[in-house]
């Protein structure tokens, strides 16, 4: 019997809502049926974009309407938390934007509801969706690079280098702003990659401007931070070190992976999504693009297009809606087996935040709580 599109609905219009509707779009068995923001015009506006036949600025009207199958949370942070409850009780799949919480604790309990209910519960957490990404996985699987000796890398933008960079994006974040916004993107990537988590950090997190002055003139107090420098000891004991910043003027995007290994040295850079770049001891860097024929079978998939034609942020984040989606149709999310970021990943991210925090605080090595 042909089986039954999911019926999607996606909450937030803002910058990332709109590209959950492209990626649902793309995907044969999903259809976006209802989009809600708050504000009338996004929705009216995005409804007439993607030709969905429903829109509301209530969010509860969505969550208990019983034909509607998944939830796509794109709202800010603050309101990750109620939304996915609701929506799990309601009985809802669903795919949260990242951070996936406001603390490790909520976290728990979301993806233990998500358990108790049987039902799928994914993140957002595109970037190990790309292929180099999981072509750098599968070597280290299949132990071609040698013994991972550490981890290095960056995510950098610049939108916070100036004094006068203020938005209201900087208010209300919690205890961490840039960690929480593109450091957990990075955790995330290389806890899939190298296969574990992290166990361990030692944070030191700087504000370059502890008063900030917004476009109307008016100084703004700053209380987190805009970059932080992270020692990691991953579950193993595999060592590694990454910088986060929003004020590293010329980045705008530039999430690195760096898995030094005793063979060969694997980098993979966000900008440059669709290759793999490895160093070798013997010859110098060689650059693999993505193809069927390079890259190991199980990461096949994740090509979709001739080397060159480069595959990049959204495919990457269409990917991850549909390993998500066909987790469901096929009923692999109850075996905790999807490739994409879930709620445990999720609450992952939660905990390396608060540790980050704590340590820097404390200015020493601090644990990463486990689940
Ligand atoms: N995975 C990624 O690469 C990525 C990239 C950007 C943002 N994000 C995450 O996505 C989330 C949204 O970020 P954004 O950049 O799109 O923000 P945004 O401010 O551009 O959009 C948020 C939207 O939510 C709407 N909204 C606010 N309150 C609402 C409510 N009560 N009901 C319905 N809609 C409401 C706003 O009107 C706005 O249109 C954040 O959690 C952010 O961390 C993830």
């Amino acid at each position: 019997m042909p089986l039954k599109p999911l019926r999607a609905a996606v909450i937030g219009l803002g910058f990332i809502g709109p590209q959950h509707v492209d990626a649902i779009r793309r995907l044969p068995l999903a259809l976006p049926v209802a989009l809600c923001d708050s504000s009338a015009e996004q929705v009216r506006a995005a409804c007439e974009r993607y030709g969905v036949p429903r829109g509301e600025t209530s969010w509860r009207e969505l969550l208990h309407d019983p034909s509607i199958d998944v939830i796509h949370n794109c709202t800010p942070n603050a309101l990750h938390d109620e939304i996915n409850r609701e929506a799990l009780l309601c009985g809802k799949h669903v795919y949260s934007e990242k951070p996936l919480s406001t603390s490790a604790a909520a976290a728990r309990e979301l993806w233990a509801l998500a358990q108790e209910r049987k039902l799928a519960a994914g993140v957002n957490h595109q970037y190990r969706m790309n292929a180099a990404v999981q072509e750098m996985r599968a070597r280290l699987q299949h132990s071609m690079a040698g013994r991972p000796l550490m981890v290095t890398g960056c995510y950098l933008q610049e939108s916070a280098s100036r004094e006068t960079d203020w938005s209201h994006r900087m208010e209300n974040t919690g205890p961490s702003r840039t960690v929480a916004d593109i450091g957990v993107h990075w955790v995330d990537t290389a806890c899939a990659v190298v296969g574990e988590p992290i166990r361990e950090v030692f944070a030191d997190l700087q504000i370059h401007f502890p008063t900030r002055i917004g476009a109307d003139g008016v100084a703004h107090p700053v209380t987190t931070e805009d970059t932080a420098f992270i020692l990691v000891r991953f579950q193993s004991g595999l060592p590694g070190q990454f910088t986060v910043s929003k004020s590293a003027n010329g980045h705008k995007n530039d999430l690195r992976l760096n898995v030094w290994c005793e063979g060969y040295g694997m980098e993979w850079r966000q900008e440059q999504p669709d290759r793999l770049i490895l160093g070798k001891k013997e010859t110098g860097y060689e650059i693999l693009y993505m193809n069927p024929r390079a890259c190991q079978e199980e990461v096949k998939p994740y090509v979709t297009t001739p080397m060159g034609h480069v595959m990049g942020w959204p495919d990457a984040l269409r990917n991850s809606v549909s390993a998500f989606y066909s987790a469901i149709l096929d009923g692999s999310y109850l075996t905790d087996s999807m490739p994409c970021a879930t709620f445990r990943d999720g609450f992952q991210g939660m905990a390396f935040i608060e540790a980050c925090v704590r340590s820097s605080r404390k200015r020493r090595w601090v644990e990463v709580e486990q689940l």
